[in-house]
Formats: C-alpha cells, sequence, structure tokens
C-alpha cells in the first residue's frame, strides 16, 4: 500500500540521513526502484512529473501501475508516489487519481500567491492523510521544458510556507536540475543554515541531486535536508546501458531487441544507480 511521505521524511530529519526520490518514467524504472529499495530495506519516493504522468499514460495509470508492483513483486518497504513540481490543478488530479504525496511547485508565484494556493492544498492533503511538498525560491536548470534560473531562497519566506503545515520544504540554495555547469557556485550552506534555523524540524528538500559532490551532499543532510530528488543521473545510466547494448549487436540472430533484452542492461544500471545513492543518502536499512 502507497503511504504518505510525512513518518518516513520525520524518521530521516530525526535520524540524519535522507529519503531519495527517484523519478519514474516508464515500467522498467519503476520496477527497479522498487525491487531496489526492497532489496535494501530503504524507504522510497516515487517522483512523477506532470510530463512523465502524461507520457506513461495518465495519472490514474501510474497508480494502478505501481500499486500492482507493490502487490506483485511483494514489496513491504514504505513506498510514497509523489507529484514532481506539481501545479495547483495537476495536485488535485494526483489526489483524485490515488497519489499518496504531491508537491506544489507556487515558486514562480508571488509569495502572496504562492501561500494562498499552498494553504488551500494543506488543508486538503491534511483532510486525506497525504504529505505535501511546497516550494519557494527557484531551482535552476531545466526540466520538462520549465527553465528556472536558480536562487537562494528567502528564508523568512521559507518560514512562512512552512507554518501553513506543509509536510516538506523545497528551498532553493543553488542546486540546478540536471548536469551541473563547470562554472556552478556549489550549494549555499549558510542559506540552508539559515532556513534550517527558521523552520525547526520541517524536512528539507535538495532537488537537482544528479551531480552533486558526496562531501555536499553530507553536509547538507547535516544541515537538515531529508529528502533528495534524482532524475538525470537515472536518464544517463539507463542510456548509456541501453547504448552499449546496441552497439554491441546484440540482434544478430534477430532476437535480441526483444523490447525486453533491450532494457533489460538500463534496468540493472537504474538498480546500481539508485543503490548508490541509497547508500551516500544512509537510508539503507532503515525500512
Ligand atoms: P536531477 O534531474 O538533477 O537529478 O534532479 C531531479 C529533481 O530534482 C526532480 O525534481
Amino acid at each position: 500500500m502507497l503511504v504518505s511521505a510525512k513518518e518516513m521524511l520525520e524518521k530521516a530529519k530525526a535520524g540524519h540521513y535522507a529519503v531519495g526520490q527517484f523519478n519514474i518514467n516508464n515500467l522498467e524504472w519503476t520496477k527497479a526502484i522498487l525491487l531496489t529499495a526492497q532489496e535494501n530495506k530503504s524507504p522510497v519516493i516515487l517522483g512523477v512529473s506532470e510530463g512523465a504522468g502524461k507520457y506513461m499514460g495518465g495519472y490514474t495509470t501510474v497508480v494502478g501501475m505501481v500499486n500492482g508492483m507493490l502487490k506483485e513483486l511483494g514489496i513491504t518497504v514504505p513506498v510514497a508516489l509523489h507529484l514532481d513540481h506539481g501545479s495547483y490543478e495537476h495536485c488535485y488530479k494526483c489526489i483524485e487519481a490515488g497519489f499518496s504525496s504531491v508537491m506544489f511547485d507556487g515558486s514562480h508565484y508571488p509569495i502572496e500567491e504562492n501561500v494562498e494556493k499552498t494553504k488551500e492544498l494543506v488543508k486538503v492533503c491534511k483532510d486525506k492523510g497525504l504529505s505535501l511538498e511546497a516550494e519557494v525560491g527557484s531551482i535552476g536548470g531545466e526540466e520538462d521544458g520549465v527553465v528556472g534560473m536558480g536562487e537562494c531562497a528567502d528564508p523568512q519566506e521559507c518560514k512562512a510556507i512552512a507554518d501553513l503545515g506543509v509536510t516538506m520544504l523545497a528551498a532553493g540554495i543553488g542546486n540546478i536540475h540536471g548536469k551541473y555547469p563547470d562554472n556552478w557556485a556549489g550549494l549555499s550552506f549558510e542559506t540552508l543554515d539559515n532556513i534550517q534555523k527558521l523552520t525547526g524540524d520541517m524536512p528539507l528538500v535538495l532537488h537537482g541531486g544528479t551531480g552533486i559532490p558526496a562531501e555536499m551532499i553530507q553536509k547538507a543532510i547535516s544541515l537538515g535536508v531529508a529528502k533528495i530528488n534524482v532524475n538525470t543521473e537515472c536518464q544517463l545510466s539507463f542510456a548509456e546501458a541501453t547504448r552499449k547494448y546496441i552497439e554491441a549487436g546484440k540482434d544478430k540472430e534477430g532476437k535480441g531487441f526483444d523490447p525486453r533484452k533491450l532494457l533489460a542492461p538500463g534496468f540493472e544500471a537504474i538498480k546500481a544507480t539508485v543503490k548508490e545513492k541509497m547508500e551516500l543518502f544512509g537510508s539503507i536499512g532503515k525500512a
């Protein structure tokens, strides 16, 4: 059964580790992530962007696939199914479809409007026992065609949103979706520290988990980050494994490009990437 992310994140924050949010894009990714979480006794959050939801055949299809896998694969570790960077409207669509967690990304609205809309969703999610992530200060880079400039959030604005009763808070601290450019300034730990001081026990979320050096990840966790999102790194390892398989010309007998064979190396590559991240985040054995 899908669970809200509340309990797993509160435990992570108190225990000084982070739960990984791994975005899913198809059946193979979903199965690889769920099996890796189960094998390593780790809680996990499956992230679904609006674009990925559409690609997979709609939110109801995603809920059906994930619930089916939890049952058929015997997954017993805590799993949350979470809308990633949702618009206000899509939060309601996912709640309706059976997601156990949603992110409302109101970071592009003026803070008053972000507060108003987040407040509405806090009520709805509380009533239904779902977890809610809010965002302050946009995350840099590009995701699903949405380009953010990357900025450091204002700690007072973070406090205003945290006080509304959200479950977790994503705050921009110089992090970027996708690969980091060579001239990246790094994470602003000063901003993170100020946010954590004002938001207390609130689990903080670090987006753009791909390519952040291990020491920075560990420092971020020590300053209150309890959820870290990863997408691009899974895309890269999946693509690289698939490319190698195709280049090896495994279809000689005309059978090697059976999709089940074609996608098998990518499936294994995602499992390895997810396990590596779970080790780095410290979530192994915590379920
Ligand atoms: P990356 O694609 O950089 O791993 O970021 C993922 C993310 O933050 C999803 O919200």
